[in-house]
């Protein structure tokens, strides 16, 4: 009995070679190891053993099962992992999926676009700035109450996370010569968090200085760039503000698509949500910089791009931009 198992087992590797597929391994194992199989008939003679080889013989099969069952898995497994046998070739791969632009900066660029258009060239400068650029300059003097409405992530007294791009206004006009007409998109940073503020998020800065601009230049340019953006059709209000840097000043608001104007947890009841600060620049500001005041005329705006974007495809919580569920993401992915 002894040699039979011997011979088994050496068939046995024989034919486990020339398996090709999962089925045939089956196959195999069902003609060993199976009910009527060829193990299991050996295993039924054991009752005709002397009471001397029973033990033995016993043990020398239940090896081979085992050993018989474990070629088989191993087997099993290499056909899967080498592709041989049991796989149709002709099915389409799997496509890695592409990644794409983020919708933010999909609307950055679509900005971009249509200020250039306007005959804005873009500008940029620093997320870390100084003092000077984010409020003096801007005349905020220290100590002035203006500074609190915009809460500061500050490194040091004098180094801190712009709140807002219009220190890029102050840069520009310190370094390149009248006429200025450029937009300046980044990010800005302050202590502030909700379903419409985030403590960081993007702004564009528009600035256009030149002889003879009025406050109809500015209006007109951002009802260009509003309805290019939106259509004709949206409802949007001048309301009369205050910045520092801006005299006559204003914010604009547009209705809130999604309540219609009814009022709603997005619009704080309101029934509007503001996108953009704006107004004629102070003459303080240009003897800031150099630029003698009764020469030029300017206007300045301050957009937030997150607010342009949940208006324009409808996203009732500025915290999606940044949580990267793809989810979310991939709803935007085909433009
Ligand atoms: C300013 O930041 C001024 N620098 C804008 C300006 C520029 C005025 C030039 C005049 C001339 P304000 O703090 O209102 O203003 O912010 C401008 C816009 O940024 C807001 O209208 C709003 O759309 C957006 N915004 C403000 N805070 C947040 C925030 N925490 N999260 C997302 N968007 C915000
Ligand atoms: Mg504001």
């Amino acid at each position: 009995m002894e040699k039979q198992l011997e011979e088994i087992r050496t068939e046995f590797e024989h034919e486990l070679a020339q398996t090709g597929s999962p089925q045939e391994l089956e196959e195999l194992k069902v003609r060993y190891l199976g009910r009527k199989g060829v193990l299991t008939s050996i295993l039924r003679q054991m009752s005709s053993l002397s009471a001397e080889d029973r033990p033995r013989i016993g043990a020398l099969s239940n090896a081979l099962k085992t050993f018989i069952d474990e070629q088989i898995s191993a087997r099993c497994k290499q056909i899967e992992q080498t592709g041989e046998g049991g796989i149709d070739i002709t099915l389409p791969g799997r496509v890695p999926r592409q990644g794409t632009v983020h919708i933010l900066n999909q609307v950055l660029t679509e900005i971009e676009e249509i200020f250039t258009q306007l005959g804005f060239a873009v500008a940029s400068g620093p997320e870390v700035e100084d003092d000077y650029h984010n409020f003096e300059a801007l005349n905020i003097p220290a100590h002035h109450p203006a500074r609190d409405m915009q809460a500061t992530f500050y490194f040091t007294d004098d180094i801190l996370l712009r709140t807002h791009t219009s220190p890029v206004q102050i840069r520009v006009m310190e370094s390149k010569g009248l006429p200025v007409r450029i937009i300046a998109p980044g990010k800005v940073y302050r202590c502030d968090a909700d379903v419409s503020h985030s403590p960081m998020f993007h702004q564009v800065e528009g600035l256009w200085v030149e002889e003879g601009i009025t406050f109809a230049h500015l209006k007109g340019v951002l009802y260009e760039f509003i309805h290019t953006l939106f259509g004709p059709d949206l409802p949007l209000r001048f309301r009369p503000s205050f910045f520092q840097f801006t005299e006559p000043s204003a914010e604009v608001d547009m209705g809130c698509i999604f309540c219609k104007g009814e009022g709603c947890r997005v619009c704080k009841q309101s029934g509007w949500l503001e996108i953009l600060g704006c107004g004629m620049v102070d003459p303080a500001v240009y003897r800031y910089v150099g630029i003698d005041p009764e020469t030029v005329t300017g206007f300045a705006f301050g957009v937030g791009v997150e607010r342009v974007a949940m208006l324009k495809y409808g996203i009732n919580d500025i915290r999606e931009f940044f949580e990267n569920d793809l989810r979310f993401l991939r709803q935007f992915s085909g433009r």
